[in-house]
C-alpha cells in the first residue's frame, strides 16, 4: 500500500493542501519512526509509517483556509472524517489511528462538555501505535509555524492548556515511549 497514492485520490497536487499534508505528515511518521526506535517497544513499523502519512487525509472536508482546505466541516472533524475515508478505502485499522489522534485524543465527556460536532463515542488511542501517532504530531501542531517541529518545553504548554488530565496523558506516553527528557 502507497499512502501517497491514496492521498493523490483527494488532493490535487501542487495545491496548497496537498503541500501542506505531505509535508507534515512525512514529518509525523519521520517523528514516529525515531520515537519508535529509541522506545524499545515492538511496534508494527510498516503499519505506523502508512497510518501517520495518513492521519490528516480528512483535513480537505474541513475549513482551514490558512492550510488550503475550504470543505464545510469545523476542522476538529478532521479526524472522523479521515476515519470515513480510509475505511471506504478499506484500510480500518488506519482509520482508526486517523480518528483517536486529535490532541491526545478525546473521551466522551470531552466531545459533550464542548459539544464537538462528532460522534460521542471514545475517541483515544488505544493501540501503541495509535498512540505514537498522535504524540508525534504534537510536536508539529498547527499552532505557530505547523511545519517547524517544536520541542517538550513548546509542547507540554499547550497540553497543559487543554487540561492537567490531557497533560497527564501525554507525560503517560513520554514514560511508554521513552522519550528523552529536557
Ligand atoms: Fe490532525
Amino acid at each position: 500500500m502507497a499512502p501517497e497514492e491514496i492521498i493523490r485520490k483527494y488532493y490535487r497536487p501542487g495545491s496548497k493542501a496537498y503541500e501542506f499534508l505531505l509535508t507534515h505528515s512525512r514529518q509525523v511518521a519521520q517523528k514516529a519512526l525515531q520515537v519508535a526506535r529509541g522506545s524499545g517497544l515492538e511496534l508494527d513499523l510498516k503499519f505506523l509509517q502508512e497510518a501517520a502519512m495518513l492521519h490528516d487525509i480528512g483535513i480537505f472536508r474541513t475549513h482551514a483556509p490558512l492550510l488550503g482546505c475550504y470543505g464545510s466541516k469545523p476542522y476538529i472533524c478532521h479526524g472522523v472524517l479521515g476515519r470515513q475515508i480510509l475505511e471506504a478505502e478499506g484500510l480500518v485499522r488506519h482509520a482508526l489511528v486517523a480518528e483517536r489522534h486529535v490532541g491526545v485524543g478525546l473521551t466522551v465527556e470531552d466531545i459533550r462538555r464542548n459539544n464537538f460536532p462528532l460522534p460521542l463515542r471514545d475517541m483515544t488511542p488505544q493501540s501503541l501505535e495509535e498512540k505514537l501517532v498522535s504524540f508525534a504530531d504534537l510536536f508539529f501542531s498547527k499552532v505557530g509555524d505547523p511545519l517547524k517541529e517544536k520541542s517538550l518545553k513548546e509542547v507540554k504548554p499547550l497540553i497543559a492548556s487543554w487540561g492537567q488530565d490531557k497533560l497527564r496523558v501525554f507525560e503517560d506516553w513520554l514514560r511508554l515511549f521513552r522519550y528523552p527528557a529536557g
